[in-house]
């Protein structure tokens, strides 16, 4: 069984239909790569998956580890273990990193993490990821450039364990440098914890640090083709419009 399972969904924003059908299933530990041209309904996905109120789901269902999440609120999916990087993405003053992390973690506990135990799980993602220490006492955000933000949302994902991230790079304009913090940050998450992913990019170059098991080429709000590494070298080769003519879509 697949831990996350998206059949036949349906999304829906202001008039318009965006997602025509979405079929995806992801397992724990299975690096999933989702490309696509600009406006064919990645990010909508994406937002579907994190809950937000703008999409509508008109059709199909989302089930992650066996349980319908297609109506819950976003704390219960992260709460089941569904990481969705840009949760916190504003500022918050006062709030050191390190204290952000602690408040994610006892939003997902009953009882609150032993200061003793966070200690020993923050220095344990500190050494994976190769972040410097004094890091985790800055503000959340406070001035942070767009690599920063980026690692704190690796730490994040670290302490929290989640069993699937999933990652849309597209619209946060990164460099190269940020784009390697992130995918090598999955890449040992992966190795380590078994993370499972669902990384979206236009970047063929995220792949050279993370390789993904499946690649998934969205057109006009449907998944047409799905394979391995083998369909980034024919994009790579041929651009969107070759795939457009075979699947007849115009986005
Ligand atoms: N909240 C919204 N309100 C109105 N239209 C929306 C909304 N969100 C998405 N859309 C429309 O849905 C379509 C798909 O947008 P989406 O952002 O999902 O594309 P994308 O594949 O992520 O593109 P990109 O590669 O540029 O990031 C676009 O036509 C977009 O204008
Ligand atoms: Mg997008």
């Amino acid at each position: 069984m697949s831990d996350l399972e998206i059949t036949d969904l349906h999304v829906r924003t202001e008039d318009r239909e965006i997602l025509k059908g979405v079929n995806l299933s992801i397992k724990k530990g299975e690096i999933h790569a989702l490309m696509g041209p600009n406006g064919s309904g990645k990010s909508t996905l994406a937002n579907t998956l994190l809950g937000h109120p703008s999409y509508e789901i008109t059709e199909g269902k989302i089930v992650f580890k066996g349980e319908d999440i297609t109506g819950s609120d976003p704390h219960e999916r992260a709460k089941a273990g569904l990481f969705l990087a840009f949760q916190y993405p504003v500022a918050i003053p006062g709030v050191s990193v390190a204290n952000f992390l602690r408040m994610a973690i006892n939003a997902k506990r009953e009882e609150p993490i032993q200061v003793k135990e966070f200690r020993t799980e923050l220095q344990h993602a500190i050494d994976l990821l190769d972040v410097d220490r004094s890091f985790t006492s800055r503000h959340l955000n406070d001035g942070f450039s767009g690599g920063e933000k980026k690692r704190a949302e690796i730490l994040q994902m670290a302490m929290l364990k989640p069993d699937v991230a999933i990652l849309d790079e597209t619209d946060s304009g990164l460099d190269i440098d940020a784009l390697r913090t992130v995918a090598e940050g999955v890449a040992r998450l992966h190795d380590e914890q078994g993370l499972g992913a669902l990384i979206i990019t236009h970047y063929q170059r995220i792949l050279h640090y993370i390789e993904p098991q499946f690649v998934h080429i969205m057109l006009d709000g449907r998944i047409v083709l799905s394979g391995g590494v083998e369909l980034v070298e024919r994009l790579e080769r041929e651009g969107y419009d070759e795939i457009r003519q075979e699947f007849g879509a115009s986005v």
